[in-house]
């Protein structure tokens, strides 16, 4: 694996960065040629695939008429016609978008959004927002407050807001010790009894993600986790927002991965794939019964929220989902890419294979029938990360799914352009990897 420092004076999150050159559809070529299969469309951001010339063409577009309009007070044809194709994709109630930058923003945006909502009803007490230990709402102070990432946290815990969380819904590892047959879904009850110690007059809303992404390595809530929430929430009259930053715009084989459960949440946020990763774009998406409840403006805003080019970028985008139907072709090559990737779990070292549509997620373990999983140390998820870069294929690792120290994972999720055979690709090189990082523990 490469490993370069491109320039002394870029403070950068990693010492380890490639120069990329260029990419197109699901490849990608760094700057001496060598060429990669994104397998995890970057961290699992890039659903249209790389370098599509349609949104370039529309950036250019945009940035020839204006490329800038402060949102206090202008707005362009292209924030329009984001918005407007945005409400169209969005399903249930959720109509009315508020632009933000990215993910992080988008959460803040809605945990705030939530605020708002209680105080525009008179109900001045409820600030908390409740979220679920391993998951990840994002990383600026307000966001990590929210996120159950221990790893991303452990830094920053005096800085951040007091904030309560409960156990994930993460069946291979039931925090409740319990198994999908046996239990009572106790991690969705788990809310109702954390709103009651807290004081449901002080809770805002409830935010999850409906299939846990980087910190758990693609977990979705079992069928009926949802409509227990929703119960839940309407009973204590707290809004639940679904965090579709990574799960949004066809990932998981529908617009958004809520609509597995046929829940409708009061807010989405989400980021990502709005863009695709061309620009930074995100949005937060209220209901009917959200937005209706304000009848003062909404007090919260950034510089670059509602970005004309970033806009422009994402019409651009939905434009090209909804032509190239990549909704559809995410549920139908989902069936057979995790069909393709069961096939690992007869090497040593996966314990589970799991995923939605072209979304998966693989865990690693030491030991498959107590499913101990390696140390810390040995850093399993690293060593197939490598393996896999040097066979020519990237992937998303993440480690902390156990416990926050131990526990491997990584998110395989490529393009939704991706076609059968480049997935067979993904899944031999994969498999490759796999048995050579293995092989280095012996
Ligand atoms: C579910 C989820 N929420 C929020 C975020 C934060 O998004 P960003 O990195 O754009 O701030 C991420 C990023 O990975 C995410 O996966």
């Amino acid at each position: 694996m490469r490993e370069e420092l491109c320039s002394a004076h870029l403070f950068s999150r990693s010492n380890k960065l490639m120069p990329l050159a260029r990419g197109e559809g699901v490849y990608v070529w760094d700057d001496e040629g060598r060429r990669y299969i994104d397998g995890s469309s970057g961290p699992v951001c890039v659903v249209i695939g790389h370098g599509v010339r349609e949104v370039a063409e529309a950036v250019a577009r945009q940035m020839s008429k204006i490329s800038f309009a402060h949102s206090s007070h202008f707005t362009t044809d292209s924030v329009i016609e984001c918005a407007d194709k945005l409400a169209k994709f969005s399903p249930y109630s959720l109509k009315h978008v508020f632009f933000a930058s990215g993910g992080s923003e988008a959460t803040e945006t809605a945990a705030k959004m939530a605020r708002q909502y209680h105080l525009e009803r008179g109900e001045n007490r409820r600030y908390k927002i409740i979220s679920r230990w391993q998951s990840y709402h994002g990383n600026t102070l307000g966001a990590l407050s929210m996120s159950g990432n221990i790893p991303r946290r452990r830094n920053y815990v005096p800085m951040l807001l007091d904030f309560p969380h409960i156990p994930p819904a993460y069946c291979y590892r039931c925090w409740f010790k319990k198994d999908r047959e046996s239990c009572d879904l106790e991690c969705a009850w788990a809310l109702e009894k954390e709103i009651k110690s807290t004081g449901a007059e002080y809770v805002s809303a409830f935010i999850a993600e409906p299939i846990v992404g980087a910190t758990l390595g693609t977990v979705p809530a079992p069928e009926g986790y949802f409509q227990i929430i929703r119960e839940i929430c309407d009973k204590y009259g707290v809004l639940f927002i679904a965090d579709e930053v990574m799960t949004g715009f066809g990932r998981t084989g529908k617009n958004f991965a809520i609509e597995h459960w046929g829940v409708e949440p009061d807010i989405i946020a989400t980021a990502k794939g709005i863009s695709s990763g061309y620009i930074p774009l995100g949005a937060v998406i209220a209901s009917e019964k959200v937005f209706t409840a304000f009848k003062n403006p909404f007090v919260h805003g950034h510089t670059y929220g509602s970005h004309p080019v970033a806009c422009a970028v994402g019409a651009a985008v939905l434009d090209y989902i909804e032509k190239n139907h990549l909704v559809q072709r995410s549920e139908e090559l989902g069936k057979y890419f995790l069909d393709k990737l069961q096939s690992l779990k007869d090497s040593e070292s996966v314990g589970d294979v799991r995923g939605v549509g072209l979304f998966s997620g693989l865990e690693f373990v030491k030991d498959k029938s107590s499913k101990e999983p390696f140390d810390a140390e040995v850093r399993f998820n690293q060593k197939v990360l490598e393996r896999c870069f040097n066979n020519g294929l990237l992937v998303y690792p993440g480690f902390g799914s156990v416990d926050g120290v131990k526990g491997d994972h990584i998110q395989v999720a490529p393009p939704l352009v991706v076609s059968k055979s480049q997935i067979d690709e993904i899944v031999q090189i994969l498999g490759k990897s796999v048995i050579e990082a293995e092989a280095e523990l012996k």
